[in-house]
């Protein structure tokens, strides 16, 4: 079971301090995943946790300012990275292709991509929620070799979830896992949108999750101790 935490935008660095000893008081046999922001990559010392980024550039390495490539991530330990997040497709217009290339980089590099794809509200009201996953997954893992295929984890996160506190059923999270899961089923597959210590109970009974994706949740420590032990039960 992994639960992958993502701090996106947040915490300066004395509330990354504070966190981080928080966290270090977790003790679990769940796999954890960090992803801080970019700037506390090297500054993280937990040993209940592994590493991951939010991002990664779809450049080898250069002249592109502000990015940061998957060598260097390696390089700070990391072995996750989120790509593809919901957030970056709707503000960075980042495209299927452009990810396609950031799975790649970070393939190369032996870090595992957790690829993040999901339905907008529009979408699952007119009932496209499925095809849509399947273009995007088609899209982004297809030039890769079954064996590079099988390391990617997929993060479901539905777009009307994500910071809402609306989750959609379990029959409907149990059905879009299922669809994954039939055309990928080498794959962990993960839920994200609006997890945490109330709705867990509900979540955990969702046949062949491997994991969660939590934002919001990553920033509470209390809950998310509440949210681990309650997963664990
Ligand atoms: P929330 O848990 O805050 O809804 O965010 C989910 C998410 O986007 C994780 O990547």
């Amino acid at each position: 079971m992994i639960v992958a935490l993502n701090n996106k935008c947040n915490l300066n660095k004395e509330e990354f301090t504070i966190y981080q000893q928080q966290l270090q008081e977790i003790k679990t046999d769940i796999d954890l995943i960090l992803c801080p922001s970019n700037i506390y990559l090297d500054k993280v010392n937990l040993t209940n946790m592994k590493l991951g980024a939010q991002n990664v550039s779809d450049k080898e390495c250069g002249a592109y300012t502000g990015e940061v490539s998957a060598s260097q991530l390696k390089s700070l330990d990391v072995l996750y990275c989120l790509v593809g997040h919901s957030e970056r497709r709707l503000y960075q217009q980042e495209t299927n292709e452009q990810i396609k290339d950031k799975v790649k980089r970070l393939l190369s590099c032996n870090i595992i991509p957790i690829l993040c794809i999901g339905e907008t509200e529009q979408e699952r009201n007119s009932h496209q929620e499925k095809q849509v996953i399947e273009k995007d997954l088609k899209e982004v893992l297809q030039e890769l070799t079954p064996v590079e295929q099988q390391k990617i984890v997929i993060a479901y996160e539905p777009i009307w979830s994500i910071g809402t506190g609306i989750i959609p059923t379990t029959e409907e999270i149990s059905e879009i896992i299922e669809f994954i899961k039939t055309k990928y089923p080498h794959n962990k597959v993960l839920y994200g949108g609006s997890a945490n210590e109330k709705n867990i109970d509900e979540l955990k009974s969702i046949p062949n999750l491997d994991g969660y994706l939590v934002g919001g949740l990553s920033l509470k420590p209390e809950q998310l101790k509440i949210f681990l032990k309650k997963l664990k039960n």
